[in-house]
């Protein structure tokens, strides 16, 4: 196990080296800039890059200033225990199979699967916690986190123990991982339909959750503070106890609360990377798990206020919950409604003056984003006035339909967020929906035992025509429920995969 001994090195008055901590800042800087420049389509690609420049300093910095500089039986001598390193091959080798996971993974990843993705790889960083932490606990003397038992001083002939500071650490990255591990997991069992996106409600849930956390909290406190021969069974408790409250902290939460999940989930695995770094003495990594902390934290809260919900409630699981919230509900009634064809689409498109598109995750599943473009082009050749409106919780990600009008090439200055654009429904001759069902649902506005009651939505309903594309009257949003706007008299079913009914128009158009 490589050992960053940051603690050991304070004590033997071993300074930090000014060029590694330089390093780390300029990586850091880097992280911040890739965060800046996440935050538009535009620059976002420019983010990424920074971000993979960063993190190739942090690694590289890790791995050239804690090899070949100290050897083995130095270490011994420095921390008076043999550590157990891996060598160099093997981290190299690590690095290239965790590589070639990660290139097949991103290339042969559909854009719909990437939320159960970013779930999956969240409950690897969460499990990272854990082994760190236990490796930590198992071989302290490769972390150089062992001081004297009986003074505190440079006496290294004394009995060695860990540290309490570092077994808070150590007691903190465990559960914070442990949580992000079985929450993580519970959260791509439910993203990618192996388990029901239902809620599953305890009762008195809420009285288990903070009796487990307080166990939790009294655990770590009385680890740290326990002799050498009591830590096992404490440990022990507090890994299992941890990886229980993640599982029943994510079980209750489903429906339309699962994109606030999925990005608090993301600052949990922040905080279990920060909580590493400090029982590894890695400043890149406590720079950067606060980083990811702090931004998933604050992503969730945006996604909250966008949704209507309070944190608090989302976190606490269970918000809304009802039987009917999921992926697997079904249209109850059979209600009349007007069905059209690609070509009384495009007739209407013609002779409207302004188009206001509505994408939703049926673009993203069909990969209508292209033809979509080629649509609004011909439209405004013709001068017709097209905008784009984009829900925060469209599709099935954050910034999921900006991705992939970006990969289409529409225009940043067409595309508009919901608070910016809701108010020119009332003068759009068209609200063209293309695969978006909750986004547009006024259920969200009016009954209070929907599952989706709260949410912002787009008001619709005041365009003069709705075009509505979807595949069928039968088919629901992820919230599994009907949609009235299906059934107003202004409004037209387009009933075809996205992508075919607006190659159609398009054809219909020329
Ligand atoms: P949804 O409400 O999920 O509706 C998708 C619509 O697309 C359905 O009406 C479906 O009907 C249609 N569709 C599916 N495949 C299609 C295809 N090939 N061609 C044409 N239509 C197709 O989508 P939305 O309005 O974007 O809402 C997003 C929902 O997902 C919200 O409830 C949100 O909370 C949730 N969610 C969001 C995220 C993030 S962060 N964005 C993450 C997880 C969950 P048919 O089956 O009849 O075609």
């Amino acid at each position: 196990m490589l050992g960053f001994a940051t603690p050991a090195r304070a004590a033997t008055g071993e300074a930090v080296n000014p060029w590694v901590a330089l390093a780390y800042l300029v990586s850091g800087v880097f992280f911040i800039l890739a965060l800046r420049g996440l935050s538009s389509p535009a620059t976002s690609r420019t983010g990424n890059r920074f971000g993979m420049v960063g993190m190739l300093i942090a690694v590289v910095t890790t791995l050239v200033t804690h090899f070949p500089w100290i050897t083995e039986q130095q270490a011994a001598d420095l921390y008076a225990v043999r550590p157990d390193w891996a060598s160099m091959y093997e981290i190299l080798i690590a690095i290239g199979i965790g590589a070639v996971i990660g290139i097949t993974i991103a290339r042969r990843i559909a854009m719909t699967a990437m939320p159960e993705l970013v779930a999956a790889f969240h409950s690897l960083v969460g499990l990272a916690a854990v082994l760190v932490g236990w490796a930590a606990y198992l071989n302290p003397g490769a972390f150089g986190l062992m001081v004297p038992m009986e003074t505190i001083g440079t006496d290294y002939s004394l009995p060695m123990q860990i540290g309490a500071v570092s077994k808070v650490e150590m007691g903190l990255g465990i559960a914070i991982g442990a949580i992000t591990f079985s929450g993580s997991v519970i959260a791509f069992l439910k993203l990618s339909g192996r388990m029901s996106g239902s809620p599953i409600l305890l009762p008195a849930r809420h009285i288990i959750n903070l009796g487990t956390l307080a166990a939790i909290i009294v655990l770590t406190a009385l680890f740290a503070m326990a002799s050498p021969a009591e830590t096992m069974p404490l440990i022990v408790a507090l890994t299992v106890l941890a990886f229980l409250i993640g599982f029943l902290l994510i079980i209750p939460i489903g429906g339309a609360d699962m994109p606030v999940v999925v990005s608090m989930l993301n600052s949990y695995s922040g905080w279990a990377a920060a909580a590493m770094g400090f029982t590894l003495g890695n400043t890149a990594m406590i720079i950067t798990g606060a980083l990811v902390g702090s931004s998933g934290a604050i992503l969730s809260y945006i996604m909250c206020r966008a949704m209507n919900r309070s944190f608090i409630s989302v976190i606490a699981g269970g918000f809304g919950a009802d039987d009917s919230a999921g992926t697997g509900g079904e249209a109850k009634e059979q209600r009349p409604y007007k069905q059209g064809s690609a070509a009384d689409a495009a007739f209407m498109l013609e002779q409207a003056e302004k188009v206001i598109i509505i994408p939703g995750y049926g673009m993203a599943v069909a990969q209508a984003q292209h033809a979509l473009r080629e649509m609004a082009d011909i439209l405004e050749e013709k001068g017709v006035e097209v905008k784009y409106a984009i829900h925060p919780v469209a599709g099935r990600m954050p910034g999921h339909m900006n991705v992939l009008l970006a990969e289409a090439q529409v225009p940043y200055e067409n595309v508009f967020e919901l608070e910016d654009i809701n108010s020119e429904f009332a003068q759009a001759d068209v609200a063209f929906i293309i695969g978006a069902n909750d986004v547009v649902n006024p259920a969200a506005k009016t009954d209070k035992s929907s599952p989706i009651y709260g949410m912002p939505v787009f008001d619709v309903d005041k365009a003069k025509q709705v075009f509505f594309i979807k595949r069928s009257m039968g088919g629901v949003g992820y919230a599994g429920v009907d949609n009235d706007v299906f059934y107003m008299d202004q409004t037209m079913m387009l009933l075809s995969d996205a992508k075919k009914m607006v190659e159609e128009i398009v054809k219909a158009l020329d």
